[in-house]
C-alpha cells in the first residue's frame, strides 16, 4: 500500500475513541525511503492542530539534538505509536494503542528503516522485526524538563548518529 493510502486511512479513522477529541490524524512525515525512523507516543496539542508530529516543545528540541548530531528532519520519518491526540495529553490506553499499531506496522513495512528509534517507554510496543536495529532513548519532553535526561538524551542521539554512520 503506498503511504498515500495510508494516511488517509488515519486522517479518517475511527477504530478507538480518540478521534473523538481530535482535529487531526497524525500519520508522521519524512521520505518513503528512510532509513531512519522515530517512534513517538502521539500527537500533542500543536500536532493536532497541524496535523504533523513533533512540532511542540518537544519536537522543537527533539529537532535541534539532531541538527546539532548531524541528522536533519528531512533524512528521518517521524511518527507516533498512535496516530490522534488523547485527552488532555494522557498516555494511551493499551485498546488504543492495539488499534493503532496495524498502521505502524503498515509505516514500517512500506519505509522499510534500518534504524528505528523509541522515543520513551510507550513506544516500546513498536513491532519487532529481524533485520532492524532497535534504539531505546528518553523521550524528548522527558530530557527537556531533567538536566540529567537531557545529558542522557544528547549522548543517545550521539549514538545514533553513529549507528546511522555505520549504516
Ligand atoms: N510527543 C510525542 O510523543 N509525539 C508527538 O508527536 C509530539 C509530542
Amino acid at each position: 500500500m503506498a503511504l498515500e493510502e495510508l494516511n488517509n486511512q488515519i486522517y479518517v479513522c475511527r477504530k478507538c475513541r480518540l478521534w473523538q477529541g481530535a482535529k487531526h490524524g497524525v500519520p508522521g512525515e519524512g521520505p518513503i525511503n528512510a532509513k531512519v525512523m522515530l517512534v513517538g507516543q502521539n500527537p500533542g496539542a500543536e500536532e493536532d492542530e497541524t496535523g504533523r508530529p513533533f512540532v511542540g516543545r518537544a519536537g522543537k528540541f527533539l529537532t535541534k539534538v539532531l541538527a546539532e548530531n548531524g541528522i536533519t528532519r528531512d533524512d528521518v520519518f517521524i511518527t507516533n505509536i498512535v496516530k490522534h491526540v488523547s485527552p488532555k495529553n494522557r498516555k494511551p490506553f493499551s485498546d488504543e494503542v492495539a488499534a493503532c499499531l496495524p498502521y505502524l506496522q503498515m509505516q514500517i513495512s512500506v519505509i522499510k528503516p534500518k534504524i528505528i528509534v523509541l522515543l520513551g517507554a510507550s513506544a516500546k510496543d513498536t513491532p519487532r522485526l529481524e533485520g532492524i536495529e532497535y534504539l531505546e532513548v528518553i523521550h524528548p519532553s522527558a530530557a527537556m524538563r531533567f538536566k540529567n535526561m537531557e545529558d542522557t538524551f544528547t549522548v543517545q542521539i550521539a549514538e545514533l548518529a553513529k549507528i546511522i554512520s555505520k549504516n
